[in-house]
């Protein structure tokens, strides 16, 4: 267990703007940080962090919390290994409570696997710069490759010895279990032999995003034709290929800069590239590219640009990556090498300059590169062009932005020598007769959404009115306003009268003291949760913080109320077009709403027990009939007079 000391360490250290910064791009505005959701495909920004609050609310999926949920979130973290996570990013020493020998052994697998796969890469970067073997053999391969000592340090390149298992022997000695051994694919277990599975192979550490290594590359240094020249790590509980861009983690900050991603196929271009000066460049590494790379690039940036050599087989196959990233609504170029050569070649053997200048110079719209490599072959040959043209009208297909198709239409009409109606007609075919595939719109910023975080939901009035009291609460629970209340005094005449009198209280007491006296309960366990929580803390310490609160309940809880955190800044996101909206401050009327919400929770369940009463009358003997009755009279008092102490309140 970690201690209670290095939890509160690592909460107070940590910033939310600055955690999240590293897997969102995040840009200024107002007092907070809007970026594009992580979590959903979405291209106008829904995603806030308030650096003040210290929370993020991801206004497109409802999720939201402190820095820890979004790393339990976004990286499918643990608890633990978040604090552990962010222990590492502000360099706080873990202090462990005393763990048993079985809790050891209980420690979560992920976290295992995790832990044997940080021991590979070191194990095998020493083997490759400490060894006679590995600098003879792996560090000379390297150098020769032209990868500088920075560079190796870098990327963490390592060897594995050509020994049958001189790695696993290792691993095992140093108590790493070969259960975890086997799962990462490090080792390859046969009855009871064991076989390091990259014996004698150069080595790429595959990292995270968050620069966890997740599983290796290996490549062979022998001519040997029957092997395969590189060999990666099997498909894991940590190692998701299709999830997975090599060079993420070194690239991110660099995309997120230049606003362009560089697309490369191998790892040895990524690595020549970054060792050249450019860093904004990851490969899918040999697998074809699948949506949820490209996710991992949309959410730092709307631009790619293909590299790739200039053999046609990987020209068709950078093709059929286009189309996918068309699909979730990125602008894409290509640029191809020239002949002979790949991006680690070409790299290896220009500078930063000049490699720049190329770039710039030989980035082509996806469109003029489609046109340009097919009309090669389909210069005078009209069913070829026929089918050239359909084929780029189908990749235009794939644009969800309605203008930006437009545009393309145009362009290819102009290229093509075409009309642009066949176009559009054929474009409407492909697009099964409606030319519009319409990406999801928000609402136009005049209408402001309010309420429940996903729009469109049933308002449900009591859940509206359990959340506006614990908004209440969180924001204004230890301040103190005046509230009426009726009172009962005895007049000249010794008769009792209802008067009102204006009573001072501090809203918590306030409201925990009617809800007390009517036994009103919350019926959302969450707001339950936070709502017992809150009154402790009020009781115990007679003031909360905000981020520190958020900090010591649940992370489901707190999901359940970070929109509530938020709810001011939201109206600053539908605001983006400085729209003048005239929001009455809050601070203005505080006694009055809590007077008015709790009034209107048990207006809502008198309501909902004068209901229940109704259905079971005509069930019921005609004694028990006449005692719901006189029951429901009483309610529909009651009713009554809240509604007048209610008028009152407005
Ligand atoms: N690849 C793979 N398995 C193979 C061949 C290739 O996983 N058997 C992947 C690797 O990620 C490799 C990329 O595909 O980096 C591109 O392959 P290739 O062009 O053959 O490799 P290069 O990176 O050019 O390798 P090298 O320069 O080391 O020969
Ligand atoms: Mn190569």
């Amino acid at each position: 267990m970690i201690s209670k000391n290095t939890i509160d360490r690592v909460f107070e250290a940590s910033r939310v703007e600055e955690v999240l910064g590293d897997f969102v791009n995040l840009k200024k505005s107002g007092s907070n940080y809007k970026g594009l959701s992580p979590f959903s495909d979405e291209r106008t920004p829904s995603f806030m962090v308030s650096p003040v609050k210290q929370i993020w609310k991801d206004f497109s999926s409802g999720k939201g919390g402190n820095v820890v949920a979004f790393l339990m979130e976004h990286e499918h973290f643990t608890y633990p290994e978040a604090i552990k996570y962010l222990a590492k990013k502000y360099n706080i020493e873990v202090e462990e409570t005393e763990q048993s020998q079985e809790q050891k052994e209980q420690a979560d697998e992920r976290e295992s696997m995790y832990l044997v796969s940080e021991f590979a890469a070191k194990y095998f970067k020493n083997t490759l710069l400490k060894t006679e073997l590995g600098k003879a053999i792996g560090l000379s391969y390297f150098k020769e490759r032209g990868f500088t000592e920075e560079t190796i340090e870098k990327f963490q390149l390592g060897y594995c010895l050509d020994d049958w298992n001189a790695f696993t022997n290792e691993a095992l000695s140093k108590g790493y279990k070969l259960e975890y051994l086997e799962k990462t694919g490090l080792t390859i277990v046969k009855g009871e032999k064991q076989f390091d599975r990259f014996k004698g192979r150069v080595m790429f550490p595959i990292q995270s995003m968050s620069g966890r290594v997740l599983g290796f590359g290996g490549r062979i240094l022998t001519n040997d034709k029957k092997a395969a020249k590189y060999l990666n790590s099997p498909e894991s509980e940590i190692y998701h290929k299709s999830k997975v861009l090599y060079g993420i983690y070194h690239a991110k900050q660099a995309i997120s800069k230049e606003d362009n991603c560089y697309l490369v196929e191998g790892y040895t271009d990524v690595i020549q590239f970054n060792q050249a000066g450019i860093e904004n460049v990851v490969s899918s590494s040999g697998t074809a590219l699948t949506p949820e790379q490209i996710r991992l690039i949309n959410r730092l940036t709307k631009n790619i640009t293909v590299l790739f050599d200039s053999d046609a087989a990987g020209q068709r196959a950078s093709i059929r990556g286009i189309d996918l990233i068309l699909e979730q609504g990125m602008n894409v170029k290509v640029c191809a090498f020239p002949e002979g050569d790949d991006p680690d070649s070409f790299a290896k053997k220009n500078t930063e300059e000049e490699i720049r200048l190329y770039l710039k110079e030989n980035s082509k719209d996806f469109l003029n590169y489609k046109a340009s490599l097919l009309m090669e072959d389909a210069k005078n040959d009209p069913v070829k062009k026929a089918s050239l043209i359909r084929d780029m009208v189908n990749s235009i297909s794939k644009i969800p932005d309605n203008i930006q198709q437009e545009v393309y239409v145009q362009e290819t009409a102009r290229i093509m020598d075409i009309s642009e109606e066949v176009l559009f007609s054929t474009l409407a075919q492909l697009t099964g007769g409606q030319v519009k595939k319409a990406a999801p719109q928000r609402p136009r910023s005049m209408e402001v959404v309010k309420g429940d975080a996903v729009p469109g939901t049933k308002v449900n009035e009591q859940y509206e009115l359990e959340k506006t009291i614990i908004s209440l609460l969180l924001l204004y629970g230890s301040i103190e306003e005046e509230f009426e209340e009726l009172v009962v005094k005895i007049d000249d005449k010794g008769e009792m009268k209802l008067e009102p009198e204006i009573n001072r209280a501090k809203v918590y007491e306030k409201i925990y003291l009617d809800l007390q006296e009517d036994e009103m309960k919350f019926a959302n366990p969450n707001f339950k949760e936070v709502y017992d929580r809150i009154i402790r803390k009020f009781t115990a310490e007679g003031e909360l913080v905000q981020e520190s609160f958020l900090n010591e309940i649940p992370v489901e809880t707190a999901a359940a109320i970070t929109d509530i955190l938020m709810e001011d800044d939201r109206y600053a996101l539908s605001n983006w077009e400085g729209k003048e909206i005239f929001v009455r401050s809050k601070e203005d009327r505080v006694g009055q709403m809590v007077q008015e919400t709790i009034l209107n929770l048990r207006r809502f369940l008198v309501k909902e027990k004068v209901k229940d009463l109704s259905k079971k009358l005509p069930d019921s003997s005609s004694e028990e009939s006449q005692e719901i009755l006189q029951e429901i009279m009483d309610y529909d008092q009651l009713r009554k007079k809240i509604s007048e102490k209610l008028m009152r309140a407005m």
